[in-house]
């Protein structure tokens, strides 16, 4: 019971430290779903280590319905785990959360439908997941990762990483940029199309270079439209708007 009070008291602070729309202990006690669903995480844990398995589910079916948040009894949450705003989120039975851990709105810590077993994720220290983001199957998202709102991350991310985008792909890396070169490191469905395309385009320019012995560029230098070429452009000056320049 004591640590149940010693984590509810590390809970809040966590939450007042990290959340600028909390104001005060009260209103974090009173307000945050989240919480809540943690909170009642610690008593249907309780009864499912404790052999009480239709109490525990029931207990977290009835903390679903308040708060929106669905977290199963056997899911083991490390400490000052945050939920923010929560609707919607799902932790699986298998799923193992680390410390310090953040998970917005409508995030899956599910399993990928062909496992049995450990089928649910396991998050390190520090993770923070945006709203929307899917984490599916048995895989480790190390330490400090951050993913981003509506990704898909469906394979082991090492520590210090941001990922982004369906399926998920590493963006950020210790703090750098990491550039993909090769479309099959996104691994989408579409890579093979591209790299298709890609080497379709080489072969046609080889052969263009053969018979008329004119000599290309390395790279097109031009984008086609159906009026004709265009010159160059970047996406800067493609998304002008957006970029604000
Ligand atoms: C992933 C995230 C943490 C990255 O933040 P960051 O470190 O500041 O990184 P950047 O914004 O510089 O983004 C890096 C690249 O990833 C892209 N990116 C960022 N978030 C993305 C997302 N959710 N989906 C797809 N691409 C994304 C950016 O466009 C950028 O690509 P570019 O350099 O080619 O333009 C952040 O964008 C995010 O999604 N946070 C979740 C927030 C959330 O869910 N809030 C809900 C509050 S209720």
């Amino acid at each position: 019971m004591t640590s149940f009070f010693r984590s509810v008291r590390e809970d809040i602070a966590a939450v007042l430290e990290s959340d600028p729309a909390a104001r005060s202990a009260f209103e974090v006690i009173i307000l945050y779903p989240g919480l809540h669903a943690v909170w009642v995480h610690h008593l249907s844990h309780w009864l499912w280590r404790h052999g009480l398995r239709f109490m525990a589910r029931y207990v977290s079916q009835v903390a679903r319905l308040f708060t929106g948040i669905e977290i199963h009894p056997a899911a083991e949450l490390g400490r000052r785990l945050f939920i923010d705003h929560g609707m919607g989120t799902v932790i699986g039975e298998t799923a193992i959360v680390g410390d310090d851990v953040t998970l917005y709105q409508g995030v899956t810590l599910g399993g990928t439908g062909k496992e049995k077993g450990k089928r649910h994720p396991t998050l390190g220290d520090k993770v923070v997941i945006g709203s929307g983001a899917k984490v599916l199957g048995n895989i480790t998202i190390g330490d400090n990762c951050r993913i981003g709102a509506g990704s898909v991350v469906l394979r082991n991310v090492p520590a210090n990483s941001t990922i982004v985008g369906v399926p998920g792909h590493i963006v950020l890396r210790d703090g750098k940029r990491v550039v993909i070169t090769d479309p099959k490191e996104i691994r989408d469905p579409l890579s093979d199309v591209i790299i298709k395309l890609a080497s379709e385009i080489k072969e046609l320019r080889q052969k263009f270079q053969h018979h008329s012995h004119e000599s290309l560029d390395a790279e097109p230098t031009a984008m086609i439209d159906e009026e004709g070429s265009t010159p160059n452009i970047s996406p800067q000056e493609l998304f002008q708007d957006d970029y604000q320049i």
